[in-house]
């Protein structure tokens, strides 16, 4: 995957670096090419000498040598992607800033290639908010963060911090280069996903939900992403994180209500819709203002039928191709072919709380997917893959009408 691909690693002033040595090795035994440039900082962490004799070029750190100018603009071009690892607080500060004080810095500003980031700081400084808000400015830049892991730092103090292993470094890389030549078989279109529960406020504590995780959707969201698609990924509460953010708008929802909201401000402009949130049915016809008191012995609450979101879909389908979930403990096959035609829906993903390992919360699903001509069933396998099952079948039915 990685063969004569050009690899431009960038590093700074951190501890860490002296992994990147090793991941050198291991780019190069696949056949990579890689460059390397250091800030002045990195050069007090690892030498250019062991460098450039790992990576069989000359390591750059200066805007000119010998009298030589090292041009910033050549290598930033030459790169196919580009790695900053470790990145320190300083250099990510500096990079989404447009602060260039230093030659990795005018590369990284230079380039026009993908980007990926392994932040690599202390705990505290990996939480500070301003850490936080840059990595979010980097990937509304697009580039790719590769997440500090957890243990024992350079200060002995043990949390979130340490960057990434070369290995991970490695993996993120080669999927980077697998995901390129696979084919973007959703380029151009849009995807709005629902994803996660929904939580019907009762009063300013107390709310009603359900065990969906999220997991389903993200899934969705992140393979859509993978093969091109622009998505929109409407997301219930939810402790879910994106691998990557890329081609993601994540929307923060907490009620049915809400989610509407997001899934209509969006609808006209969308070409597939896919609902695999679990959209709370019922809503408190009241919502209190107050805490409710205990001071009663028993507590009746009145809900009312909250809107069916996929249903209002289908009934406003015009050019929208609408994949919906079904997820049943009985009668299952026939609930879900009922839902296929009363949402007006393309296809539906049947689910059942009675198989092990699917459902709420599992890393794993258990699927039969059915069309209006075609079903499928599927075994047990990881969300991840269930979600290319799910994208497989509706490209053969989009691209095949
Ligand atoms: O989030 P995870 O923990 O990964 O779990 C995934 C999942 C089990 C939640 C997911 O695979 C799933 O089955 N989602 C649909 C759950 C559900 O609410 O099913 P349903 O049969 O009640 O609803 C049918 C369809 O109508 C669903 O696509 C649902 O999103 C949609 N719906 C339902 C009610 C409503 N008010 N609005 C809706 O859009």
């Amino acid at each position: 995957m990685l063969s004569q691909k050009k690899i431009l690693l960038i590093l700074s002033g951190g501890i860490a670096a002296y992994k990147i040595q090793i991941l050198i090795r291991m780019l190069l035994g696949e056949g990579a090419n890689v460059r390397v440039v250091l800030t002045p900082a990195a050069k007090h962490f690892v030498t250019p000498l062991t460098l450039s004799t790992l990576s069989r070029s000359k390591v750059l750190v200066d805007f000119h040598e010998n009298g030589l100018w090292n041009n910033h603009v050549d290598i930033a071009l030459w790169a196919e992607v580009i790695l900053v690892a470790p990145c320190t607080a300083n250099t990510l500060s500096k990079m989404v800033h447009g602060i260039c004080d230093n030659l990795a810095l005018a590369v990284y500003m230079s380039a026009k290639c993908p980007v990926f980031i392994a932040p690599s700081m202390d705990l505290d400084m990996y939480k500070h908010p301003s850490t936080r808000q840059n990595l979010d400015l980097a990937e509304g830049y697009g580039h790719f963060i590769i997440p500090a892991e957890e243990g024992i730092l350079a200060s002995g103090l043990e949390g979130q911090g340490r960057m990434a292993e070369p290995e991970t470094l490695f993996k993120h890389l080669s999927d980077f280069f697998r995901g390129k030549e696979r084919k973007k078989t959703l380029l151009g279109k849009t995807v709005l996903i629902t994803a996660g529960p929904t939580y019907e406020a009762i009063d300013p504590v107390r709310f009603i939900g359900n065990h969906s995780s999220g997991k389903m959707g993200y899934a969705l969201a992140e393979t859509a992403a993978e093969r091109g698609a622009g998505v929109i990924l409407v997301s219930g509460p939810s402790q879910e994180k994106l691998r990557s953010k890329h081609n993601i708008n994540l929307i923060s929802v907490v009620s049915a209500k809400e989610m509407y909201d997001a899934v209509f401000s969006h609808y006209d402009a969308i070409d597939i819709g896919i609902a695999s949130a679990a959209v709370a049915d019922y809503t408190p016809k009241k919502k209190f203002r107050q805490k409710i008191k205990k001071t009663e012995e028993s507590l009746s609450i009145e809900f009312i039928k909250n809107t069916d979101i996929l249903k209002a879909m289908g009934e406003q389908k015009r050019h929208q191709f609408l994949i919906g979930f079904a997820l049943e403990m009985e009668n299952e096959e026939e609930n879900a072919r009922e839902k296929l035609k009363k949402k007006n829906l393309d296809m539906i993903v049947l689910n059942s709380l009675r198989n092990k390992g699917s459902g709420f919360g599992e890393e794993t699903n258990k699927v039969k997917i059915i069309s209006k001509e075609n079903e499928r069933s599927y075994s047990l396998k990881s969300k991840i893959l269930v979600a290319q099952d799910i994208l497989n079948f509706a490209e053969n039915l989009i691209y095949s009408s």
